[in-house]
């Protein structure tokens, strides 16, 4: 192998060697660059004659031009390498499926909810709401439950702290100290009206909200909801409880021919009180009767922890629970499954 052919295999194997654009300049400066072997090559031509200098000229242009067209070639590898490892870097797959934003939707309770607060709305009922954290008085007490009544068992109730030791704070066991909680601001804003001994305007209202007890299982949670509702005025009987609560369950169930009793029963805060069930006529669930409610005319005592005469002002609450219609509804058997955040089950209502 002559002197020129081992240049451009050495010029071949260092631009070989050169990773980075940087490295392969340097390469080529041993070579082309001002005093590379190729410039030396051609200075030492000047002592050939004219015939020598022709053929040795031609001979070093040859190899010259082999080795630019092996720096174009490395160029262009290393260029190309650069470029594969960048688009791999930022790799995209434009034939997965797009990430689409998801749909949200009310919680079957939720939707419960908005149906209730939508159909007494149409009968006139007001919306209101009131604190999780409850006192003693407005959860027992100003409901006529006197301090020895079960229901104020540990076993019962969530006690919290604040509050004093014979009246401790607690979560809400139920939504009846709306009762209360509602009339007295309601007498509140018309208690010149009433001390004038003229009529105020009726308390028509339903209170819905979260309630919590000490019970776990497939049809108790200790968190679950209620809503309460509530109307006074001089003249509500038993009879305004039975039409609106009847009316009620058949829009909400949207079965006219729905059957409801109203069994006797007892609360310390209404007198007298009844369990209020129903019974599909058709349906995986006709025939059973199923409770939805507990109601009564609102007792004489609580009247008067309202700001009332309770010889003026009578009428009636009721206390139902909206995740029992929820499962009554869509035919739901555990009641955790609306607690459990599961998004399968949940998406199924929208
Ligand atoms: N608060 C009662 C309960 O939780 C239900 C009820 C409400 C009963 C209003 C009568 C009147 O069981």
């Amino acid at each position: 192998m002559n002197e020129l052919d081992s240049l451009v295999e050495s010029a071949q194997q260092l631009f070989a060697q050169a990773l980075t654009p940087a490295d392969l300049e340097n390469a080529k400066a041993q070579f082309l660059g001002k005093s590379g072997k190729m410039t030396e090559l051609m200075k030492g031509m000047a002592q050939l004659s004219v015939e020598e200098k022709k053929s040795r000229g031609a001979a070093i242009n040859v190899a010259k031009q082999a080795i630019e067209s092996l720096l174009t070639a490395r160029r262009k590898a290393l260029a190309d390498a650069e470029l594969e490892a960048h688009l791999k870097a930022e790799v995209l797959d434009v034939t997965l499926p797009g990430r689409r934003r998801g749909t949200g939707g009310l919680h079957p309770v939720s939707l419960t909810l908005e149906r209730i607060e939508g159909i007494f709305g149409s009968m006139g009922f007001d919306v209101a709401e009131g604190p999780e954290i409850e006192s003693d008085w407005f959860n027992f007490t100003a409901l006529n439950t006197p301090e020895d009544h079960p229901a104020r068992s540990m076993h019962d109730t969530f006690y919290v702290e604040g509050g004093t030791q014979h009246a401790p704070n607690l979560l809400r066991t139920h939504t009846s100290p709306m009762q209360v909680r509602h009339a007295v601001q309601h007498v509140k804003k018309y208690r010149n009206l009433i001390d004038a001994g003229q009529s105020m305007p009726e308390i028509r209202v339903i209170a819905p909200g979260r309630t919590y007890r000490v019970d776990s299982d497939a049809t108790h949670s200790p968190m679950f909801h209620q809503c309460e509702g509530l109307w006074i005025g001089e003249n509500v009987s038993f009879k305004d409880l039975k039409v609106v609560f009847t009316d009620f369950c058949k829009t909400f169930f949207e079965q006219d021919d729905l059957v409801l009793r109203f069994r006797p029963s007892f609360f310390p805060f209404t007198e007298p009180s009844a369990e209020i069930d129903i019974q599909f006529q058709s349906g995986p669930l006709a025939g059973r009767w199923l409770e939805v409610a507990g109601s009564g005319q609102v007792h004489p005592n609580v009247v008067r922890n309202m700001g009332l005469d309770p010889e003026k002002y009578i009428g009636f609450a009721f206390g139902m629970g909206p995740d029992r219609l929820t499962m009554l509804r869509y035919g739901v058997n555990d009641l955790r499954l609306f607690f459990d955040g599961d998004i399968r089950f949940l998406s199924q209502f929208q």
